[in-house]
C-alpha cells in the first residue's frame, strides 16, 4: 500500500518505518501541509495519512478522489479539519487514532498548569543566571483548590484523576457523565456552575461547529476573578482576543496553552530569526503569565509508537476490505 504522509517531521519518519516491518507499506513524506495549494501534486498514492493542521476540505477530497486515493488516515485524535460529509459523498474511507495515549495529553496538562503556578520556566532560566532570588516566583497549592474539567472523555477523565491524585476538588461538564469518575469523587455540574466554581479551568472536549468561541467574552465574565485556564485541546475552543483582554483585565491569573487557533503557519516550524506576523500570538507572548506551548502534549515515546501502529493496522484493515478493528477508528 502506497501512503502519501503531509505535515510530517523527522520522528514520524523514525516510528512509522520502525512499525513497517513486513515492508507492506510505501512511504512518500512530505514536510508541506496537504491543502488546495497541493492536492494536485498528489500522485500514485492508495492512501493520504495526515495531522492535525492539515485542511482536507471538500475541494481536496474532490481532487483526492480523482487521483484514486482511497483512505483520509488521521495520526491523530481530532479530526475537525477533515469535511467528514464530503469524503462520505466522494466515497473515501477516513480514520483515526482514537486514542493514543490519552495519559501522555492529561501528563502535559497539567506539567503546564505546575510551570505556569510555581513559575517553573523562569525559576529555570533565573538560576542559570545566578539569580537566586524568590521575588515574583510566587505560586499556589493546588490541594484543595476547584478544578473545573470540560469534556470527560478519554483525556480528560485521564486530567481528572491525576487532579484527584493533587487532592484537588472536580467539578466537570460533559454530555455524557462518567460513572467511574463520579465514583473517584468528581462532581458534574451545568457548564455555567463549572465556570463560576472553577481556580482552575482545564477543556478536554473536541472542537465541533457548536463550540467553536466556547470561551468567549461572556463565560469569561461568568468565571471566578483569577481563574487559571488551561488549553490542551483544540486552538478554536477559546475566542483568543476575548482571552487577551480577560488577562489584562486580571479575570485570568493564568494562561496555558498547548494550542492555539492560528496554529497552522507556526507550530512545528523552527521560526528562529524570521519576522512573525501574527500579531495576536505576539500579543500572548507578551504576557509574563502565559505559557505557550507548540502542540506538544501528545508527544511522546508511547504515543508515537501507537499513533503509527495504529495507524498502520487502520490502513491494513481498510486495505483488506475490512472496518478497522480499534472502534470509533473509522469517521466515514
Ligand atoms: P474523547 O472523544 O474521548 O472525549 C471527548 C469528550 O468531550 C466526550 O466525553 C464528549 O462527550 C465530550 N464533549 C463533546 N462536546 C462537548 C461539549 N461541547 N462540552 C463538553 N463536553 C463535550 O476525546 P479525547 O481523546 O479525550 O480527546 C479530546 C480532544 O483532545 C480531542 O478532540 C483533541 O481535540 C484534543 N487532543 C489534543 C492533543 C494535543 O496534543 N494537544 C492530542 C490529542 C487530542
Amino acid at each position: 500500500m502506497r501512503i502519501a504522509f503531509f505535515s510530517t517531521q523527522p520522528y514520524d519518519r523514525v516510528f512509522f518505518e520502525r512499525e513497517n516491518t513486513a515492508g507492506y507499506f510505501n512511504y512518500q513524506f512530505y514536510e508541506t501541509h496537504l491543502g488546495p495549494h497541493i492536492v494536485q501534486a498528489v500522485e500514485n498514492v492508495d492512501a493520504v495519512c495526515v495531522f492535525v493542521n492539515d485542511r482536507v476540505n471538500e475541494n481536496v477530497i474532490q481532487v483526492l478522489a480523482e487521483k484514486g486515493v482511497k483512505v483520509i488516515a488521521l495520526r491523530c485524535a481530532g479530526f475537525n479539519n477533515v469535511d467528514l460529509e464530503a469524503a462520505k459523498r466522494y466515497g473515501m474511507a477516513v480514520c483515526r487514532v482514537p486514542a493514543y495515549s490519552p495519559e501522555a495529553v492529561a501528563e502535559h496538562t497539567m506539567a503546564m498548569l505546575l510551570t505556569l503556578n510555581r513559575k517553573i520556566h523562569k525559576a529555570y532560566n533565573r538560576v542559570r543566571e545566578q539569580n537566586f532570588s524568590l521575588n515574583g516566583l510566587l505560586g499556589f497549592n493546588l490541594y484543595g483548590r476547584t478544578v473545573g474539567v470540560i469534556g470527560t472523555g478519554k483525556i480528560g477523565k485521564a486530567f481528572c484523576r491525576i487532579a484527584l491524585g493533587f487532592g484537588c476538588r472536580v467539578m466537570a461538564f460533559d454530555l455524557h457523565e462518567d460513572e467511574e469518575l463520579k465514583q473517584a469523587g468528581v462532581s458534574y455540574v451545568p457548564l455555567e456552575q463549572v465556570y463560576k466554581v472553577s481556580d482552575i479551568l482545564s477543556l478536554h472536549c473536541p472542537l465541533t461547529p457548536e463550540n467553536r468561541h466556547l470561551i468567549n467574552k461572556e463565560s469569561l465574565e461568568m468565571m471566578k476573578e483569577g481563574v487559571t485556564l488551561i488549553n490542551t485541546s483544540r486552538g478554536g475552543l477559546v475566542d483568543t482576543w476575548a482571552v487577551v483582554e480577560a488577562l489584562k483585565s486580571r479575570r485570568l491569573a493564568g494562561l496555558a496553552i498547548d494550542v492555539y487557533e492560528q496554529e497552522e503557519k507556526l507550530f512545528f516550524k523552527d521560526l528562529s530569526g524570521t519576522i512573525i506576523e501574527d500579531d495576536t500570538i505576539q500579543r500572548l507572548m507578551s504576557f509574563p503569565n502565559v505559557l505557550i506551548t507548540a502542540h506538544q502534549a501528545f508527544f511522546t515515546e508511547e504515543a508515537l509508537t501507537q499513533i503509527a501502529r495504529i495507524t498502520l493496522q487502520n490502513l491494513q484493515e481498510l486495505g483488506r476490505g475490512e472496518r478497522p478493528s480499534i472502534s470509533q477508528a473509522l469517521l466515514a
